[in-house]
């Protein structure tokens, strides 16, 4: 798909009146959880809206993405990168890395680092096209007790 010349996307932190909205996103994709079980509550969700760590991309009034970026004194930590199946492969994500270097770049702070599914060839795509180096792999492991 080609990209628009100008892409119309704004990021805005999100508010209260948006939890819905991003809770439904951010724990109906596959790609953002390690295990099925592995999701976030309306709490969590509460919780890094007031800490601002979520950003919602808009194309008008429509929210085409989510990003959580949560910062450490010396790093940033992706923690979910999330763009609407229809508004996917035009630009978005990179958009909100750039606008995420200006965070950085505000706070002194100069890694970011997310982790990513390894099978997750679109999300793995998409980083180096951004420039971003991969490390050492992991296993996910968990346990469910009864
Ligand atoms: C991964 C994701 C956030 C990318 O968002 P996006 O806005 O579509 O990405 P961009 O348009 O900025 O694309 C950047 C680059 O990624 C790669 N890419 C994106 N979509 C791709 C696809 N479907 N197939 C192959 N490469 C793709 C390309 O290299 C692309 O650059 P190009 O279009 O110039 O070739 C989006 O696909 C998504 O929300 N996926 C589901 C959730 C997910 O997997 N999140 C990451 C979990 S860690």
């Amino acid at each position: 798909m080609k990209k628009a010349p100008q892409l119309d996307v704004v990021f805005r932190l999100a508010t209260r009146k948006s939890i819905s909205s991003i809770f439904q996103r951010v724990n109906h994709e596959p790609e953002l959880s390690g295990s099925a079980h592995d999701s976030c509550t309306r709490g969590e969700v509460m919780q890094a809206i007031r800490e601002k760590k979520i950003h919602l991309a808009y194309r008008g009034n429509t929210i085409v993405g989510v990003f959580w970026l949560t910062f450490y004194p010396t790093y940033a930590f992706l923690e979910i990168a999330f763009v609407e199946k229809k508004a996917r492969r035009l630009g978005i994500f990179g958009k909100f890395i750039a606008f995420s270097e200006t965070l950085m770049r505000n706070r002194k702070v100069c890694e970011i680092v997310c982790e990513v599914e390894a099978a997750n060839t679109v999300m793995r795509k998409a980083l180096r096209k951004n420039r971003w180096k991969e490390g050492d792999r992991f296993v996910f492991y968990n346990k469910m007790i009864a």
